[in-house]
């Protein structure tokens, strides 16, 4: 597990960035975190690090939607996703092979959710714009890179 800091927004985005550069399609992150926590900024700086020019909204209410970058980028939210059935009307093995999955309040349908994924829960920190981002690697897939993402999120590590 790696815990990062960050002081504002734009660190946020930076940081998401930075981890944007090790994916590939079939990545899987969830994102998890209280409500305004950082999840949506997080997923902004991801797709913009990856060249979507378009703003990165919500998707609360459409609870998918799809960027185009220089690979296809799946945003999603299960927060109203009541029951397990619903997750599995997201379709969610078409959209892993479709580009990289970023999924807001992921924890809330797990079993439904492959074992390979990068967990990013953001807490609030101390100050109104800080935050705590716990990164933890489950399977092979995210293990196999756990050196190079240490290495790119180095600026916001807490040593
Ligand atoms: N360091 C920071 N990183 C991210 N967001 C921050 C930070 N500091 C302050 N904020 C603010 O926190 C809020 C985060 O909102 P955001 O919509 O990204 O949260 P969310 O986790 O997606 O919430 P929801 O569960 O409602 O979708 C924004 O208002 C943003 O300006
Ligand atoms: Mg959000």
């Amino acid at each position: 597990m790696l815990l990062c800091r960050t002081r504002d927004v734009d660190q946020t985005r930076a940081l998401a960035g930075a981890i944007a550069a090790l994916v590939g399609v079939g990545d899987l992150l969830v994102l998890v975190g209280d409500l305004g926590a950082g999840k949506t900024h997080f997923t902004q700086g991801f797709a913009r690090a990856r060249g979507v020019a378009e703003p990165v909204t919500s998707p609360t209410f459409t609870l998918a939607n799809r960027y185009v970058g220089d690979l296809v980028i799946n945003h999603l939210d299960a927060y109203r996703v009541e029951e397990l059935g619903e997750a599995e009307d997201l379709a969610i093995p078409e959209l892993l092979e479709d580009g990289v999955t970023l999924i807001e309040w992921g924890d809330r349908i797990l079993p439904a959710l492959p074992g390979d994924r990068l967990e990013v829960k953001i807490t609030l920190g101390d100050d109104d714009d800080e935050r705590q981002i716990l990164l933890s690697s489950m399977g092979r897939s995210w293990t196999s890179r756990s050196g190079a993402l240490s290495a790119a999120v180095g600026p916001w590590l807490v040593a």
